[in-house]
């Protein structure tokens, strides 16, 4: 599955985004206690780290012929202007397994350096509950653990969160 297209998701996109998240219940119950809810896609388009402008924040998805087949939530400038944050990447579970994780974070990475010239660093959380799916996944990527460690809480949900980064490389020698 290579040959995905990155875009923002837009209001008409609701409901591809609400089925994605639907087909791998797992995952929203590993990081949060509760199998999805029908209001998941709305809050994932609206959430964002209190404080940071609404322009921040920027929803992707890589889609397969208008199929959506992963979603991407992206911060620009979180926690500082250098970084981008990767608040989630899921992909569909029926298309899980067969590359498209690993195609649509270069899709994402290009965007950022692409559109986004003052960030240098590509940060991520991954959650205790998560990490047998997650850190593997991320590491291919070529992140690595920056060695911060957090509490992780979502209602009655406790774990750690882990932080990752992958450095970029500078303008002009990529
Ligand atoms: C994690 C996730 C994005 C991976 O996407 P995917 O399309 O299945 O992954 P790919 O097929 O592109 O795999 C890329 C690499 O990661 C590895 N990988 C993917 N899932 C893995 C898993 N569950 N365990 C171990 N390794 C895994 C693959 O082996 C592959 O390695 P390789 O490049 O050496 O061959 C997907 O499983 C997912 O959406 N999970 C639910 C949401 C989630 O946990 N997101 C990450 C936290 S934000």
């Amino acid at each position: 599955m290579e040959d995905l297209v990155l875009r923002a998701i837009g209001p008409g996109d609701v409901d591809a985004v609400q089925e994605l998240i639907e087909s791998d219940p797992g995952y929203t119950e590993r990081i949060t206690g509760y199998p999805p809810g029908p209001s998941d896609a709305q809050r994932l388009l609206m959430m964002r780290p209190e404080g940071l402008a609404e322009e921040a924040k920027v929803v992707l998805g890589a889609f397969a012929a208008e199929q959506l087949v992963a979603v991407v939530d992206l911060i620009r400038g979180f926690p500082n202007e250098a970084t981008a944050f990767i608040g989630l990447l899921e992909v569909h579970a029926s298309y899980q397994g067969s590359g498209c994780g690993r195609v649509t974070y270069d899709l994402v990475q290009r965007y950022v350096e692409s559109t986004w010239p003052e960030v240098r660093t590509m940060r991520l959380a991954v959650v205790d509950t998560n990490a047998q799916v997650a850190t593997t996944f991320w590491q291919r990527q070529g992140f690595e653990a920056t060695g911060e460690v957090g509490p992780y809480q979502y209602d009655k949900l406790e774990s750690t969160a882990r932080l990752y980064e992958k450095q970029l490389l500078e303008q002009g020698r990529r």
